[in-house]
């Protein structure tokens, strides 16, 4: 099938990608011509796994390409996915204007029928908004128009794998012929009928669950799961807090909590909060969106609360344990919002950094994929080249990001590096038992001093 792309940032180019990937001819576009111009000599303006594989592959083979022209993507689709960027605005409301542009150039630009299909996180109703552009922009013999939504569950870091085995496929759609080219697009991921660039032994046990429903209850679905993966983060970190105060850990507390099959495990790791592009953005604009509905969703403002309160909790600890942090001098090891992304979009790290140079420290971090986005975006914080660098004359060492080489590092390295062997493990991701045995202090989040106080709890 012929598929157009409007919008080419990380949702955009894993879903161009990977629907070439599985056989369809796709045009990304994107405004930026620079950024167009990356693509077409073969680079990638996003660090995603997986992803540039995919884009060199397809693009060698001509059935992706790229273009800064809306006409020369449109032109001949079957199907147009929106991707554009849908940015808060000041009151927490997404700002829409993207959409709208994207929608009234789509609309002047298409040849015959056409299903424009929503994939940027949109609120409830904004199908119905398209569905009028549409009408009023596209009026032409011969061109018609759909409209769906078929929104994302793809994490940054694993998209690729997410978008070619996903958990479920949901089609908000108004009409047969929106359900049935949907169907058509995805029916390789569907029925696993593609060869997966991933794993080298893939077989899909079973086939992809399809859920069909309205475009209303797509839009909401969306917004829907990530409140409830935030609220779950959120809970978990509200635990950790009473963990800290009982004297428990709350590692073995959701551990317990999360073996209920009802529950599970996934999204219960507290730390110092949640972040990126998507969570912190899409909580704020449900309760707007709520709000604009008559539901007060007092809930999500909660969630969004510990969440923030995080932040303030790692200078906390740091004040406890170092007195005063004017003119000390503080390491982070991570700067990006989660492992796998060199997206610094909302990274706790950066905010926790600001905190502390605000407080007369100085700071200085390493990412093993965001330190250039880090330097430009605070460029007070010093960019280290190593992990051991980052320790060098430090009086505290926090880890924001559980990257999954900071376990592995060598810890007695990092410790003679540094002016005090204090780690604050904000993501409960080093090995503390090690880190005590080679002379640390140790401080996680939700989690007694010593290990021992633990063990006392339990007998
Ligand atoms: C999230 C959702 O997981 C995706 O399903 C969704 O498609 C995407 O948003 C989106 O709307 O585009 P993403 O933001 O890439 O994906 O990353 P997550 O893995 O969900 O992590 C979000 C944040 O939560 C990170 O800062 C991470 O460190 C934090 N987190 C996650 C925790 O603090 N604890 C956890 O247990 C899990």
């Amino acid at each position: 099938m012929r598929v157009a792309v409007i919008g080419s940032g990380y949702v955009g180019l894993v879903t161009g990608a990977c629907l070439a990937e599985i056989g369809h001819r796709v045009v990304c576009m994107d405004d930026d011509a620079a950024k167009v111009r990356v693509l077409r000599d073969g680079g990638l303006p996003i660090y995603e796994p997986h992803l540039a594989t995919l884009v060199q592959r397809n693009a060698g083979k001509g059935r992706l390409s790229f273009t800064d022209r809306v006409a020369d993507a449109v032109q001949e689709a079957a199907i147009v996915f929106i991707c554009v960027n849908t940015p808060p605005l000041p009151d927490g409301k997404a700002d829409l204007s993207f959409v709208e542009m994207a929608v009234r150039r789509i609309a002047e630009q298409a040849t015959g029928r056409c299903l424009i299909t929503e994939k940027s996180t949109v609120p409830v109703q904004t199908g119905q908004r398209i569905e009028r552009t549409l009408a009023i922009y596209g009026k032409r013999p011969g061109v018609e128009f759909d409209v769906a939504s078929n929104p994302e569950f793809t994490r940054e870091g694993m998209a690729v794998e997410d978008f070619l085995h996903p958990d479920r496929i949901v089609l908000g759609v108004s009409t047969p012929e929106a359900e049935r080219t949907l169907r058509e697009l995805y029916a390789p991921i569907v029925e696993g009928r593609f060869r997966c660039p991933i794993h080298t032994d893939c077989r899909q046990d079973r086939a992809v669950p399809i859920l069909v429903t309205d475009l209303a209850s797509a839009e909401l679905i969306k917004h829907a799961a990530n409140s409830f993966l935030a609220l779950k983060i959120s809970f978990a970190n509200a635990l950790a807090d009473i963990c800290e105060l009982a004297g428990a850990d709350v590692l073995q507390v959701v551990t317990g909590v999360g073996l209920d099959k009802r529950i599970g495990r996934a999204f219960l790791n507290a730390g110092i909060g949640f972040g990126g592009s998507c969570f912190p953005k899409d909580v704020k604009a449900f309760v707007k969106i709520a709000e604009e509905h008559g539901y007060d969703f007092g809930l999500l403002r909660e969630v969004e609360r510990i969440n923030l309160q995080r932040r303030d909790l790692v200078v906390e600890k740091l004040k406890q344990a170092l007195w005063i942090l004017r003119g000390k001098r503080i390491g982070l090891l991570g700067l990006a919002f989660k492992p796998d992304t060199d997206d610094l979009r909302e990274a706790p790290a950066l905010a926790i950094a600001r905190r502390l140079l605000d407080e007369g420290a100085a700071v200085q971090g390493y990412d093993p994929q965001a330190g250039e986005k880090a330097r430009q975006a605070l460029p007070a914080l010093t960019v280290c080249p190593d992990p051991y660098a980052a320790a060098t004359g430090a009086e505290a060492l926090v880890v924001c990001t559980e990257w999954a080489e900071f376990p592995g590092l060598d810890w007695n390295r990092i410790k003679a590096a540094m002016v005090r062997p204090l780690v604050l493990d904000g993501r409960n991701a080093l090995d503390r038992d090690q880190l005590l045995a080679l002379g640390f202090e140790y401080l996680g989040i939700g989690r007694p001093l010593s290990p021992d106080h633990s063990r006392k709890t339990r007998e």
